[in-house]
């Protein structure tokens, strides 16, 4: 018999038998949807409804942001340079950073550690935006490039509230938000990494997660991308961030 010197909690083979979490993955396949059996392999355990919907809004938010993020060029260089499909995927998980994406991860970290302070949601903040401006540093998971108001970020947190999620990171998140206004006197938006920090620390997650949940999402929106650009384009062609012009569907509706 081998040696058996390390151990996994995950996912248990046997001939015949996939058992994720301890689930059949043929039930899984029957009765769960993608966003939570995403929650059941990070998590262990099944997502309530409220977890389930915040889960599947995560995921679905950060697909994809159309040509201009790091993340979008590292997949369409490294594709224009000749390479494969999973090269290119690759190439642009590589590109998340701290900055891009990952600010969720910096942000979780830091809300999860603030939000076990004692005091009020606004004197924390006010503490913590002092600290910042101070040493001068930003606070990840605000400030965009583009929005004035993420539209990701305010359906995020409707979802919550529907569902009575409007736990202590998400009240310290919009306290954070007033504050860096107030202190710095330029609004910082709550941008989808802050939203998504605040609503995975609410529901219980470890903040060294907080990239993953990114990946997870961004993949497909990268695979779209490779794809693209192995299929339209030029190889090593001129790739700039501005010299691009959408002509995909107008806009329309779900549902009417
Ligand atoms: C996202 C980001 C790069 C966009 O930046 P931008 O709109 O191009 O703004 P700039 O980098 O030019 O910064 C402008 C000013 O705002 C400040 N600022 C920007 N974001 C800040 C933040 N999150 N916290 C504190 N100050 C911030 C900068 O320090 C700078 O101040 P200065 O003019 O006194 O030097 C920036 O807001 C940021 O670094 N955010 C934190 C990381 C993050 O959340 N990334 C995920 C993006 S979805």
């Amino acid at each position: 018999m081998a040696d058996l010197n390390w151990k996994t909690g995950i996912t248990n083979i046997k001939p015949g038998s996939i058992r994720v979490r301890g689930y059949d993955i043929t039930d899984v396949m029957a009765n769960l949807s993608y966003a939570e059996t995403v929650y059941l392999i990070l998590k262990g355990e099944l997502p309530s409804k409220a977890e389930a919907e915040l889960m599947n809004a995560i995921l679905v938010a950060s697909i994809d942001h159309g040509a201009t993020p790091p993340s979008v060029l590292g997949t369409r260089t490294v594709m224009s340079g000749g390479n494969s499909l999973n090269a290119a995927i690759a190439g642009g998980v590589l590109v998340i950073g701290d900055t891009h994406g990952g600010a969720i991860e910096q942000s979780a970290r830091i809300m999860q550690e603030w939000a076990g302070k004692e005091g009020s949601a606004e004197s924390l903040a006010l503490e913590l935006v002092g600290w910042l401006k101070a040493n001068k540093k930003r606070m990840p998971g605000f400030g965009h490039r583009l929005h004035k108001v993420d539209p990701r970020t305010a359906k995020l947190f409707e979802i919550a509230q529907q569902h009575g999620y409007n736990g202590r990171h998400i009240e310290l998140c919009l306290a954070i938000e007033k504050m860096l206004e107030q202190q710095l006197g330029r609004a910082l938006p709550i941008n989808v990494d802050g939203a998504i920090a605040a609503v995975i620390s609410d529901m219980g997650f470890d903040w060294r997660l907080g990239k993953g949940f990114f990946i997870i999402s961004r993949v497909p929106g990268l695979v779209a991308h490779a794809y693209e650009e192995m299929t339209r384009e030029k190889p090593m062609r001129k790739l700039g961030p501005l010299s691009f012009e959408y002509d995909g569907p107008d806009d329309r509706k779900i549902s009417e």
